[in-house]
C-alpha cells in the first residue's frame, strides 16, 4: 500500500495528475484522493463540480472536535490532539459505487502569520496526520508546492513523493526546492514526472537539467489537446481513452503499481 505526495509548481499539472492517477489506482487498490491543495480542484479533475464543503469550514466538526470555535486563535483554550480516526471514512466523498475511490477536500486555514496554531489547522494536522500514517490503503496527496505543512513525522510515511515539472526552468527551480526539503524532511523516494513536452528537445532539456538535480523521471505526459478538452467539458481525463497524455499517465500508474508490489 502506497502513500503518494504530488506536487510542483503552480500549474505544472499537479492536480491533472493525482485526479487521473487516483482513477487509474482505484481500480487495484482503495484510494483516499487527498486535496492539500489551497486551490481546491481535485474534485473538479474528477469530473465533480457539485460544491464541496472543505474540512476547514466545517466549523461544526472543528468546534466539537477541537472544542474551541475556528476563528478563535491566541488565548483561547483547545484541544491540540483531536480525534479524527472516524473522519476519513465519514467525511469522504465516494467517487464509484464501490467505494475504492474517496475523495477527501482538506481546504485551508488562513494563515495568521507563521506557525499560526488555530483549531482548524489543528485539526487539519491531525487528520493529515491520521489518515497518511495509520491508513492501510493508496493515498494520494494533491499538495501544493511545498512540502513543510505535511510534518517531519508524517513525511515519513510518505512512500513516493512526485515533483511533476514542465519544459522551462521556473518548474525545475523548484524542484529542486522541494526535493530538498523533502529530503530534509525524511522523505527518501522522489520522482519526476515531465508534463507538457512538446517534442524531443523540450523533453531531452528537462531530462538533462533532472540528471543534474539527482532526481530520477518516473515518467514523461505529451502536452495535450484532450486535457484541455477534458477540462472545459469538465470530465476526468479517464473519459478519453484516446487521450495521448493518459495513455502516458496508464504507465506511470503501471510504475507506481510495480514500485508497489517490490516494497
Ligand atoms: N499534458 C497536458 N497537456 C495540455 N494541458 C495540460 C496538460 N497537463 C495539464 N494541462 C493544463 O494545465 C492547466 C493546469 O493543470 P492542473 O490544474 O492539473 O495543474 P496544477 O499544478 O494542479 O495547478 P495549480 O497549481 O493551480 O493547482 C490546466 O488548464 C490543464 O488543463
Ligand atoms: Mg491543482
Amino acid at each position: 500500500m502506497m502513500k503518494i505526495a504530488i506536487t510542483g509548481k503552480g500549474g505544472v499539472g499537479k492536480t491533472t495528475l493525482s485526479g487521473t492517477l487516483a482513477c487509474l489506482l482505484s481500480q487495484t487498490y482503495k484510494v483516499f484522493a487527498i486535496d492539500a491543495d489551497p486551490d481546491m480542484n481535485l474534485a473538479s479533475s474528477l469530473g465533480i463540480h457539485s460544491r464541496i464543503t472543505p474540512i476547514s469550514k466545517m466549523r461544526d466538526l472543528i468546534k466539537e472536535r477541537t472544542g474551541a470555535e475556528p476563528g478563535s486563535s491566541f488565548g483561547e483554550v483547545f484541544k491540540i490532539n483531536p480525534k479524527t480516526s472516524d473522519l476519513p471514512e465519514s467525511l469522504s466523498i465516494n467517487y464509484d459505487e464501490k467505494g475504492m475511490l474517496k475523495l477527501l477536500v482538506m481546504g485551508t486555514v488562513d494563515k495568521g502569520g507563521e506557525g499560526c496554531v488555530c483549531p482548524a489547522s489543528v485539526l487539519l494536522k491531525a487528520l493529515m496526520r491520521n489518515i497518511i500514517l495509520k491508513k492501510d490503503e493508496m493515498i494520494i496527496l494533491d499538495m501544493e508546492a511545498g512540502v513543510e505543512h505535511l510534518g517531519r513525522k508524517t513525511a515519513e510515511a510518505v512512500d513516493l513523493m512526485i515533483i511533476v515539472v514542465e519544459p522551462g526552468l521556473k518548474s525545475l527551480e523548484t524542484a529542486e526546492r522541494i526535493k530538498r526539503l523533502a529530503n530534509d524532511i525524511g522523505i527518501e523516494e522522489i520522482l519526476c514526472v515531465v508534463n507538457k513536452v512538446s517534442n524531443l528537445e523540450e523533453e531531452e532539456f528537462v531530462k538533462a537539467k533532472l540528471d543534474e538535480l539527482g532526481i530520477g523521471v518516473i515518467g514523461t505526459i505529451p502536452r495535450d489537446p484532450i486535457v484541455v478538452k477534458s477540462d472545459m467539458e469538465g470530465k476526468a481525463l479517464v473519459d478519453y481513452p484516446k487521450s495521448e497524455a493518459l495513455k502516458s499517465i496508464q504507465k506511470i500508474s503501471a510504475k507506481i503499481l510495480e514500485i508497489g508490489s517490490s516494497e
